[in-house]
């Protein structure tokens, strides 16, 4: 009797789960682009380790169009599968009715760390549908060591950009380098384009598609000229392949040494000043160009949070996991090892963040300043919007129409899916 006593209690510690309660496994979706998969599943793990539970951390497509669909699909299904999900900025309007309140499982002192601007856009009728995890803004690279040796300055206009990228990719392939493009983003139909034809036309002063007041503003002359503007570049300082491009596709082409500049998110800086890049220590980081000396610098808003599936077996477990997981600790090291921002504007007067990423501190403007996709003002429907708009923008890029007859017919398309021209 005594040893079977000794025997449960021992187990219980082993387990050091509370009196009674079991150990569970609690699965988390991640995201899989960067370093991404492998800082989720070391934070995972030493929750896991703390806790005495188990995770099992599943990886979900890179192209957040794809991410959506699977993860609409699991939740349409109720199923109770995927304990915590990582949701992007623009899809709490989408999802909150899967997801629980996690202001009732976090402490108020530990959501407030947070830019109340991402705490506010997770609330949906009142509840906290997720926990910003990492914040995103698009930025411009730049090759530091070819802007030297051809005597330029990072560009302020996009303009500038194209004359600097053209002057620099035709002398690179006059002295051998017939792999090298001036400039290199994501063209690709998706998620990602609608984020950087954003930029383009808000900085040339062409609004954002539909403004906050729920006006269908897309078609306007700033914004055709900056469409029309980008589709100049294809084949001319940007490979063809661009078309096809999304974040990982650039970095590839950039951090092996054959771009002059690039538009991608803070991560591209870890790994391309990792020791096996071949441009480490030649990066350079900006905020992305004007549209014109009277244009702005845009950036759009990215970035992702932690939910807790309503349909989760362990609720309160998965709870704690996304605590931690979003926590100052975490979101440091997540900084530090792979250029992910933080959410919690402590982080940005961190020393060993800031030394680690020195572009934390100069764009921290860019990054509390950035543009948001429309996605509170469209709510549910926001991802028809926005793949009607980053279809638009492909035909334009790829040479079937013009700006203005593709951004007319968008318009067209706003209004129906608004059900009266605005939202
Ligand atoms: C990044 C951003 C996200 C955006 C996506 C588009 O992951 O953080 O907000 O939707 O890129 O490709």
């Amino acid at each position: 009797m005594r040893s079977m006593m000794t025997a449960t209690a021992v187990a219980t510690i082993v387990g050091g789960t509370l009196a009674g309660a079991e150990a569970a496994t609690i699965s988390i979706s991640c995201g899989a682009v960067g370093l991404e998969l492998e800082l989720c599943q070391e934070g995972a793990n030493a929750w896991a380790e703390a806790s005495g539970n188990q995770v099992n951390v599943i990886s979900t497509p890179n192209s957040a169009t794809e991410r959506l669909a699977l993860y609409q699909q699991i939740l349409a299904a109720g199923s109770a599968d995927i304990d915590v999900f990582q949701i992007d900025v623009i899809w709490p309007g989408i999802l909150a009715s899967h997801f629980i309140d996690l202001s009732e499982h976090v402490d108020q002192e530990q959501i407030e760390q947070h830019f109340p601007a991402i705490v506010e856009n997770n609330t949906v009728d009142d509840a906290l549908v997720a926990i910003p995890w990492f914040t995103d803004a698009g930025i411009l690279y730049y090759r530091t060591d070819l802007l030297e040796k051809y005597g330029k300055q990072p560009p302020v206009t996009w303009q500038e950009l194209a004359e600097t990228a053209k002057e620099i990719q035709d002398g690179e392939r006059a002295e051998g380098n017939d792999k090298m493009s001036g400039f290199v983003f994501q063209a690709k139909a998706y998620e990602g384009l609608t984020c950087d034809a954003l930029e383009w036309i808000d900085s040339f002063g062409g609004g954002t598609i539909v403004e906050e007041d729920g006006s269908i503003t897309i078609n306007n002359d700033k914004a055709i000229a900056a469409l029309d503007f980008a589709a100049t570049w294809i084949g001319a300082i940007a490979p063809e392949g661009v078309l096809n491009y999304a974040e990982e596709e650039s970095r590839g082409v950039f951090q092996s040494g054959n771009a002059v500049f690039m538009r991608n998110w803070p991560y591209a800086w870890a790994l391309g000043n990792a020791e096996d890049s071949a441009i480490n220590g030649k990066i350079g980081v900006s905020a992305l160009p004007k549209g014109g000396e009277d244009g702005k610098h845009t950036g759009v808003l990215g970035g992702w949070q932690l939910a807790v599936s309503k349909y989760s077996a362990n609720a309160e477990l998965a709870a704690d996991l996304v605590k931690h997981l979003t926590s100052y600790e975490e979101q440091k090291r997540r900084a530090i090892k792979g250029a992910y921002n933080p959410t919690i504007a402590a982080l940005y007067e961190d020393e060993e963040v800031l030394e680690a990423n020195p572009f934390f501190g100069n764009l921290y403007e860019t990054f509390t300043n950035a543009v948001a996709r429309p996605s509170r003002v469209t709510g549910a429907k926001y991802n028809q919007v926005s793949s009607e708009f980053y279809n638009a923008a492909h035909e334009v890029l790829s040479g079937k129409t013009d700006a203005a007859a593709s951004l007319e017919a968008l318009e067209g398309r706003l209004d129906r899916l608004s059900r009266g021209g605005r939202w």
